[in-house]
Parts: structure tokens; sequence; C-alpha cells
């Protein structure tokens, strides 16, 4: 069993991302300008903003966090975004989710100039991605096709299962383990209504775990060498840790790894290449890379 170091590969990225934003400043191009917009005081939504921020550091970067409070109306925050598209510096904002419950946060996304929605959460994003166009890849599935690349595992032809069925990780995951030009595997889509899960799981060379139910993946559900990828980032109650919590996966990885050629571990598997990939398509947007 080999594990698969997402904290290495991000730290290996952002440096290479720091050196060429270097050599672009030195040809008088502008700093890359990510800005975040955070309403409220969710913990984990404060913690991965914090954790942007940093990566823009790391990377060269300039960064700017726009802070209101959960009561902010919806026309204060769609203002913000048309600020935002309009701002000139600014290559690339993203809009920490989940929002209070009283917007509309599919407005919001609507709302974003698809130019700059580094999170590649835009419609237009989504359906480029869907065939194959030049586009933003939304930051974890982008991330975990980033590892399986940097690790040489192939996946051509392979039975790739995807747990879960969300647009933010499981449908992105899907359509690109199913692209000829990333994955290029045979897909399955399996989710809390799927009868046979279990078998189809027990079937899968490569099975990618988003399905936000802590340990849920049991060793009886993996096949012998498979590569498991593990999105899960349930915050759980753990006194024993800083900030009286711990990250857990969707996997239970103590009796899981043994069985497994490659394994993501949680926390230090996909969760840094998710701000990673972020990074990446930032870059991508000063560069006007896509469009
Ligand atoms: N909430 C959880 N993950 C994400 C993400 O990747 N982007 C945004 N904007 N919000 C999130």
């Amino acid at each position: 069993m080999q594990l698969i170091d997402g904290k290495a590969t991000a730290a290996a990225i952002k440096a290479e991302i720091a050196e060429e934003v270097r050599r672009l400043m030195a040809d008088g191009k502008k700093q890359p300008h990510l800005a975040a917009v955070l309403v409220g005081h969710d913990g984990g939504s404060e913690t991965y903003v914090k954790n942007k921020v940093i990566a823009c550091e790391q990377c060269g970067f300039k960064s700017s966090l726009i802070r209101f409070e959960a009561d902010i109306t919806e026309a204060e925050l769609l203002n913000c975004v048309h600020r935002l598209n309009q701002d000139e510096d600014v290559d690339g904002f993203i809009v920490q989710l989940p929002l209070p419950k009283h917007i509309d946060e599919q407005k919001i996304i609507e709302a974003i100039d698809y130019r700059k929605d580094v999170d590649g959460f835009h419609p237009i994003n989504v359906g480029r991605m869907a065939i194959g166009l030049p586009c933003f890849i939304s930051a974890t599935p982008l991330g975990i096709i980033t590892l399986l690349q940097r690790y040489g595992i192939k996946t051509s032809g392979k039975k790739c299962v995807v747990l879960g069925r969300s647009n933010i990780v499981g449908k992105p995951m899907a359509q690109l383990m199913l692209q000829k030009q990333y994955g290029d595997a045979t897909v399955t889509i399996c989710h809390s209504h799927s009868p046979s899960l279990k078998e189809e799981c027990r079937e899968a060379d490569i099975l990618i775990a988003a399905i936000g139910q802590p340990n849920f993946v049991t060793a009886d559900m993996v096949k012998e060498g498979a590569v498991v990828i593990d999105v899960g980032t349930t915050r759980v109650e753990d006194k024993s840790h800083k900030g009286g919590f711990r990250l857990n996966g969707d996997v239970k990885y103590n009796e899981v790894a043994a069985k497994c050629s490659f394994i993501t571990p949680v926390p230090g598997g996909v969760g840094p290449m998710t701000i990673c990939s972020l990074m990446t398509n930032t870059l991508a947007a000063a560069k006007h890379t896509y469009y």
C-alpha cells in the first residue's frame, strides 16, 4: 500500500506556482489576485477561507477577504458580486458556501462572471467541463485528478466508482473520470438510494468516496489492490484534538488501507489539494489561459 501524500503534492505545486508568479511579475505582469467572500461565522468556512488566504501568500498572490454578517441581504451580496466582477484588479473570486438560508445560493453563483469563477461552479463552467472545453474545473475534482496524474496511477479503461452526487464533487468527479483527456475510465455513480452500492464498490479499481458519512466505506466494500480516494471531511467532536474536533474521512482507514494499492489519508490527502487547485485556477484566471 502506498500513501498518497496530498500535503506534500500541494506544497510542491504551490512552489511551482510561486516560481511562475515571480517570472510573470519580472516580465512586468500584475500580481494575481484572489478575493474570497465570507458570510457569517461558520467554523468550517472560517477555516477553509483562512487556509485559502495562507495559500495565496505561499503562491505570491494578492488576496482580499470580504466579510459580511449572516444577516446580509441577498441584494447586498449580489452588489458585492457585481463589484468584484467589475474590479479589474481581481482575477478570480469565490463566495464561500454554505450561505445563510435566506440567500439563494444558485442566484449568487450565477451572478459571478464565469471568467472569474475560479470555483468552477457557474453553469457555463460546469457545461464547458461536461463537454471537454477549456474552463475552470471545481477544485476538489481537479485536485484528485492531479493526484492521480502525479502518482502515475493508470485510470484509462479502469472501473471507477464515485460515491456521492453533489454538484461540487460527485458529479464533476464522475465527468472528469469519464472524459478521454482525464480519467478515460468506465464510471459508475452511487448514492444514498443505490440498492447495489456495496457490490458496485467491490468491483471498483478506483473508488472515490464523497458521500459525507464518516467511516462509510468498510474493508468488505473494497477490492484487493484498489485505489481509494477519500473526500470526506466531516468535523467530529474530539476533545483530545486542537480546537475540540478532528476531521473524519468517509473511509474506515484502519481496515481499508491494507487492501489498497494507493490510498489518501484524512487529513493530508484530498483537502490540501482542493486549496492548491483553487490556486491553479486563480493563476489561469490571471493569465487568461482559458478565455
Ligand atoms: N464550501 C465547501 N467547499 C467549497 C468550495 O470549494 N468553494 C466554496 N466557495 N465553498 C465551499
